[in-house]
């Protein structure tokens, strides 16, 4: 709509209504002025006492003058007080009034937690653009022409950008409210609290003890650096995303669920990192490697085949435990990436059956695409066994922006390069180690082995990868055909290469509803 047409509704609006005390004020400057009305809106007005003034003229003139006789000495226009209803008259009622009661519900009930958490850079930066907007008589960046209905069409589309995936605003949020509250929240550990015991795992950079906390008795997880070079930059990072997990709470169900941090000697480069020890710590592959899959997995998931029917044939009890094992991962999965998380390092032993479900763990490898925290695009220290054929979250040719600009970018990058497609392939992988047999086999998936060679050959397509293997090497995929072949055609979709425009892979958020996941049976 163009600025006549606002100017001339606004004037013939006024005029309709009866006995606004400013009535007068409006069509002076409207008319008087060569630029747009620059109505300065009392806060208090916009903070919900609009109803009450609509009824009570008294009232509402009382304030409107007291608004009228202190604004102009702060202001260089003469102000008045403006209803929020006129700043936008074009707008009819029935959008108005839900749209308006919503807004305030929701600042009333957002209040107190932004007034006790968010910090004082955060809430100067809003009260500056809030004055700023007032003093423009809210047309700061639409200008005279557009008036306050464009000048809130630029914030939506604003709002709009920063809310699409990964989600900038969203992590502002976390950045700044939810950080602080989650560290409020978190216990401090003391070196002397934790009591170290047995080691559950090792890898390059680090050990990975149980423990007891010594003060309570409880069972914990602590993870240590091991020094070598890149360890502790990695623990650090784990550190982080771990933090990340725990303000996001449907997520962090299905992660181990992370306590706190201590350091093992004053001014260390990272900290020992804690969890809770949660009634398990048989990694999916150590079942993988059982010789008595799938008995063993079915046991430990309390789905044993009695349970079902003795009679259900091999092939039929593979692919249920499959398709059990992928629906307590995808979730996860898809939820990291909700929150802006590309995990990278998704693999048999980084999932750990705790109590019935797998939960997934070691977060050194994960970067946070919102804040652009351990996202290096030259990173190489995934594992090159389960990590897609592009090797790196992004194409190489992306450059890694300068921190400050990969937030703002974040949107652009996601949409652009999908990064969390990196995921997906791991994900497929895993799925195809669950139901053939032959995938199993260390030195298949071995880098350099059969399945690495074979692929590259095959141009990453596993329909032709799978006839090759069946046909040469009686590989046996009867468990992926089960209940009209789902868990196949999901491999397919997972396992495959990028086209050039980074997509034509399955997203693990889109592979929820894939009926091998979604369908009941
Ligand atoms: N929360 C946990 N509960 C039980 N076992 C765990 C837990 N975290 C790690 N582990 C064990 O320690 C091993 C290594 O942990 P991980 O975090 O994957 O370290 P790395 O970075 O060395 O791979 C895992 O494979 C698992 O066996
Ligand atoms: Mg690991």
């Amino acid at each position: 709509m163009t600025s006549t047409t606002t100017r001339a509704t606004t004037t013939t609006r006024d005029s309709a209504d009866v006995d606004i005390p400013w009535k007068e004020y409006l069509r002076e400057t409207s008319t008087s002025s060569s630029t747009a009305p620059s109505p300065v809106v009392d806060a208090k007005t916009i903070a919900g006492e609009e109803e009450k003034e609509s009824t009570t003229d008294a009232k509402g003139a009382r304030r409107a003058s007291s608004s009228t006789s202190s604004t102009p000495s702060k202001n260089k226009t003469p102000a008045k007080t403006r209803e929020t209803r006129e700043l936008f008259p074009d707008v009819p009622d029935f959008v108005y009034d839900p749209v308006r009661s919503t807004v305030e519900s929701a600042v009333t009930a957002a209040t107190p937690a932004y007034e006790t958490y968010a910090p004082t850079a955060l809430k100067a930066a809003v009260e500056a653009q809030w004055n700023a907007e007032r003093a423009s008589g809210y047309a700061l960046y639409a200008g005279s022409n557009g008036g306050a209905e464009t000048e809130l069409g630029i914030y939506a589309a604003v709002a709009f950008y920063l809310l699409a995936k990964p989600g900038v605003l969203p992590w502002v949020f976390d950045a700044t409210i939810a950080r602080v509250v989650g560290a409020a929240a978190e216990r401090r550990f003391a070196r002397e609290d934790v009591t170290r015991g047995r080691r559950l795992g090792s890898g390059s950079f680090g050990n990975v003890f149980a423990a007891t906390d010594a003060r309570t008795g409880r069972a914990l997880v602590v993870k240590i650096a091991n020094g070598a070079e890149g360890s502790s930059q990695l623990q650090n990072a784990e550190a982080y995303i771990n933090r990340r997990v725990a303000r996001a709470p449907l997520v962090a169900r299905g992660c181990a669920s992370f306590l706190g941090a201590y350091y093992e000697v004053d001014g260390a480069a990272s900290p020992s990192l804690v969890w809770a020890y949660e009634d398990g710590e048989r990694t999916l592959e150590s079942f993988l490697e059982s010789k008595r899959f799938p008995e063993d997995l079915e046991d430990a998931l309390g789905m044993s085949p009695s349970s079902s029917s003795s009679s259900s044939s091999y092939e039929k009890r593979v692919n249920r435990v499959a398709k059990r094992v992928m629906r307590d991962v995808l979730p996860t999965v898809a939820g990291l990436h909700d929150i802006g998380i590309v995990h990278r390092d998704l693999k048999p032993s980084n999932l750990v059956l705790m109590g019935d479900r797998f939960k997934l763990i070691d977060f050194g490898a994960a970067c946070d695409l919102r804040s652009g925290e351990n996202y290096d695009p030259e990173q190489g220290l995934l594992d090159p066994r389960y990590s897609p054929p592009e090797r790196f979250i992004m194409s190489e040719r992306t450059p890694a922006p300068p921190p400050v600009l990969a937030g703002v970018l974040a949107p652009l990058l996601w949409t652009a390069a999908q990064p969390q497609l990196f995921d997906s392939y791991s994900v497929g992988l895993i799925l195809l180690q669950l139901c053939v047999p032959q995938m199993r086999n260390k030195n298949v998936t071995s880098p350099g082995g059969a399945f690495a060679r074979r692929m590259e050959d095959c141009g990453y397509d596993l329909r032709k990868f799978r006839a090759e293997t069946e046909s040469t090497l009686g590989w046996d995929y009867s468990a992926m055909d089960v209940n009209g072949g789902f868990a196949w055609d999901l491999a397919r979709a997972l396992v495959t290469k990028r086209n050039a425009f980074a997509r034509g892979r399955l997203d693990v958020g889109a592979a929820l509803a894939h009926p091998f996941i979604a369908s009941p049976f």
